[in-house]
């Protein structure tokens, strides 16, 4: 048996235990996780569920979180999952979190997920790209772009995804290459004047937002941010009125620093759900259910592994962004 193998039965060993000793939260809900019939795009976003080999509380976690959707009625448009899919890039994590992410992979058209510093540091970049690529193509509804670098576009319900993921293995920040960059420009000048949003999904916010540096418990300059790119991030989202940019990393629960408008782009920084959430709201498996309704998106925080919403006494607990300034200037072009 390989070493992989072996930590794998240990991790689900682990969590059968827990499971069967009770000590795993089950949500059962009087209000399930429901998509909006209404909504032209419903969506649920998670940020890093980092499974580890040595952490079966995480997994207990995220296994939570999967039991909720389990219990909807709904099939979603997209689960978006913001990176950090795992601790260490490991080949067993990958796989225990495909086995958590089985049983609710029919309940949405699309899975995505962009890399996380965790997924592809210390290692061969080249060999955990693929690595990570395998394993959304192991998951039933899974998707990628199915190139050598990661970054790639999807278009879902008219919407414009767009997924950015660093261009080699650093520790923490995000190297996006000029071509990267280039591209990402020429996404977005593709559905100029569209009238509609477009969402963007990369792990690390922007240098300065979503209430860096205090999001990041206050340590330097740019930690927590992409990086030395960030200028030129912002730079290209301020070239339109339609980038939504959708972030993980910070492990910082829903907030007054989870949803910012920076004028021409809008940043959205999800809560973790594998890990603990920094900041007073404390609770495990956070997450956003967002929907496009009419000329709003709305996103409501979600306390997954206990299967209802966040209380509206927590900032951000429910927020709404405007998109009638994107369809007047749209109908003016
Ligand atoms: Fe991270």
């Amino acid at each position: 048996m390989s070493i992989s193998d072996l930590l794998y039965g240990r991790m689900k060993n682990a969590l059968d235990y827990l499971i069967e000793s009770k000590k795993v939260l089950i949500p059962y809900s009087t209000e399930p996780v429901e998509s909006n019939d209404s909504a032209s795009l419903n969506m649920i976003l998670w940020g890093d569920p980092q499974i580890s080999c040595l952490s079966p509380l995480r997994s207990a976690r995220v296994y939570s979180a999967c039991m909720d959707i389990k219990n909807s009625r709904s099939c979603f448009d997209a689960l978006v999952l913001l990176g950090d899919i795992t601790e260490n890039g490991a080949a067993c994590e990958y796989k225990f979190a495909q086995k958590l992410l089985a049983p609710i992979a029919g309940k949405f058209k699309n899975i995505f997920a962009v890399t996380g510093n965790h997924d592809i540091r210390l290692k061969s970049y080249k060999k955990q790209v693929k690595r990570f690529s395998s394993f959304l193509n192991g998951i039933e509804n899974g998707r990628t772009g199915g190139n050598e670098k990661y970054y790639f576009s999807q278009t879902v319900n008219g919407y414009k995804f767009i997924f950015l993921g660093a261009d080699r293995s650093a520790f923490e920040g995000s190297y996006l290459s000029r071509e990267q960059l280039n591209w990402l420009d020429r996404e977005l000048s593709s559905v100029k004047g569209s009238g509609k949003p477009v969402f963007v999904f990369n792990h690390q916010p922007l240098k300065n937002t979503n209430g860096l540096p205090v999001t990041f418990l206050g340590k330097g300059k740019w930690r927590g941010s992409v990086g030395n790119e960030s200028e030129k991030l912002s730079e290209i989202f301020g070239k339109y009125d339609n980038v939504i940019y959708i972030t993980g990393h910070l492990h910082y629960c829903t907030s007054k620093y989870t949803y910012e408008d920076c004028g021409s782009f809008k940043a959205i920084s999800v809560p973790t759900v594998g890990v603990i959430n920094h900041g007073d709201f404390s609770k495990f498996t956070q997450g956003y259910v967002i929907s496009v309704v009419g000329d709003e998106v709305i996103a409501r925080s979600r306390i997954f592994g206990e299967g209802k919403y966040t209380g509206e006494e927590i900032d951000n607990s429910e927020f709404r962004i405007s998109l009638k300034n994107i369809r007047k200037t749209a109908e003016m072009a």
